[in-house]
């Protein structure tokens, strides 16, 4: 897999930021997008010869002519992997806080990963592995937006695998799931269980690109857990108390 050449929309910080380094490490050729470029520049300083970097945002209409601007750079794309997303509690529904996770994490997600489709049934194959959440397993009630936004990732890839073959593009799709993770999207005054290092959801979000799994839930423990969920009926879950503690 040496010299294969991925794009990592959302690499600025978290999940996307070690995931960076270690496609930097095994020495592939990495395209590195989000709107901070100045932490951007910090990993390209890793490999700048092997390493571009172009400031996207998203939820930018102009957006998917960017991401065309960093495939040009790296000299084309092997591999498309998706972690930029936003998520917040917002048990009031505040109306800023649910639009602006719409705009991020259906309508950027949908901007970028169409452009990537496109991209990669002209050229006939390619792999686009997606970070969603196990948020979109059940409407979680504490944070609507995020479980509703997250599912919808869910059903897109899935739409598209289905798409995918009906049309006989050789495109790979992975949808990655971690439960809480220790990153900045979760910084607050919630105290959450199980909470797991960014490095070592990292390693498993590169095994499961590597080896081009279809859904991975990180880590076995909440796979147990959403299996379960995924059994309750819905009269169940809907009278249920799913919320994290303060700290
Ligand atoms: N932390 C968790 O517990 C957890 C659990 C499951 C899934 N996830 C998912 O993992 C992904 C990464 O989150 P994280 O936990 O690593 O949080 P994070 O450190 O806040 O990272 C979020 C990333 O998304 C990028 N981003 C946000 N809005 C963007 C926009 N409009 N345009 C381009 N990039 C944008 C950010 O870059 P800029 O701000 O520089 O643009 C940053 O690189 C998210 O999709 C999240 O839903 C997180």
């Amino acid at each position: 897999m040496g010299n294969k050449r991925i794009i990592i929309m959302g690499a600025s910080s978290g999940i996307g930021y070690e995931v960076a380094r270690l496609f930097i490490d095994r020495g592939w050729l990495v395209g590195l997008a989000a709107r901070r470029t100045d932490l951007l520049s910090e990993l390209q300083a890793q490999a700048p010869e092997r390493v571009r970097i172009q400031g996207i945002d998203i939820t930018d209409q102009e957006a998917d002519q960017a991401l065309q601007y960093l495939i040009a750079a790296l000299g084309g794309m092997d591999i498309y992997l998706h972690v930029s997303g936003i998520g917040k509690q917002n048990k009031t529904l505040d109306p800023e806080i649910e639009e602006n996770t719409f705009q991020t994490n259906v309508v950027g997600f949908g901007r970028m990963v169409g452009a990537v489709y496109r991209y990669f049934s002209q050229k006939g194959k390619g792999q686009i592995a997606v970070v969603s959440s196990i948020a979109g397993t059940k409407g979680l009630g504490v944070a609507p937006a995020y479980s509703a936004t997250k599912r919808f990732q869910n059903t897109y890839i899935q739409a598209l695998a289905q798409l995918a073959r009906m049309e006989g593009c050789h495109i790979d799709f992975t949808d990655i799931r971690p439960g809480f993770v220790d990153t900045a999207l979760l910084s607050g005054t919630q105290h959450y269980p199980m909470l797991m290092r960014p490095e070592k959801v990292a390693r498993q979000i590169v095994s499961a690109i590597e080896h081009r799994r279809r859904v991975v839930v990180i880590d076995w423990r909440y796979a147990v857990i959403t299996y379960i969920w995924q059994l309750i009926p819905r009269w169940v879950w809907e009278r249920m108390v799913v919320r994290t503690r303060r700290k």
